[in-house]
């Protein structure tokens, strides 16, 4: 594999993402341990954001121009497994759409490295996960 490629191209590009968007928030909305915080949400712009945010962190050439993970969330007061959840939905929508597992690893590795923000929490705080 060339790993020179970005995870983004890697993973299918701006179709892949976009497809894998849909699914996940069709999922946290189905799951009621984390589907209120939604409830006041405009979820097109929601999944617009979260595309943008996600081809970025996947290393996609573009700006990222939404709010930083801390700031979107703070006011939330999301816990653990709030996170969790969230991840987990993330790695069966990629599942679904037969991502290979490698690359499943590489998304969680950004998603977590999101998680002290999320949670607004210190980097110290992380425990192993
Ligand atoms: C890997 C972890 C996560 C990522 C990458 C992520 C990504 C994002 C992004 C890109 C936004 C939009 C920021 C903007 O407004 O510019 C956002 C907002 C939001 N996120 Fe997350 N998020 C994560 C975890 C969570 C979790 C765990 C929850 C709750 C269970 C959550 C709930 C929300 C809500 C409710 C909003 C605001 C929607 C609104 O504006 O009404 N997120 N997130």
């Amino acid at each position: 594999m060339d790993n020179k490629q970005t995870l983004f191209e890697r993973i299918g590009g701006m179709e892949a993402v976009n497809a894998a968007v849909e699914i996940f928030y069709k999922k946290v909305l189905e799951d009621e341990t984390i589907s209120h915080f939604f409830t006041n949400t405009d979820m097109k712009k929601q999944l617009a954001k979260q595309k943008a945010f996600l081809a970025y962190a996947f290393g996609a050439p573009l700006a990222y121009t939404g709010k930083n993970m801390r700031d979107a969330h703070a006011h939330m007061k999301l816990n653990e497994a709030h996170f969790n959840a969230v991840a987990n939905h993330l790695v069966s929508t990629l599942q679904e759409l037969n991502v290979a597992q490698e690359l499943i690893d590489e998304v969680v590795e950004i998603a977590l490295s999101t998680k002290d923000d999320v949670l607004n929490r210190k980097p110290t705080e992380t425990p192993a996960v």
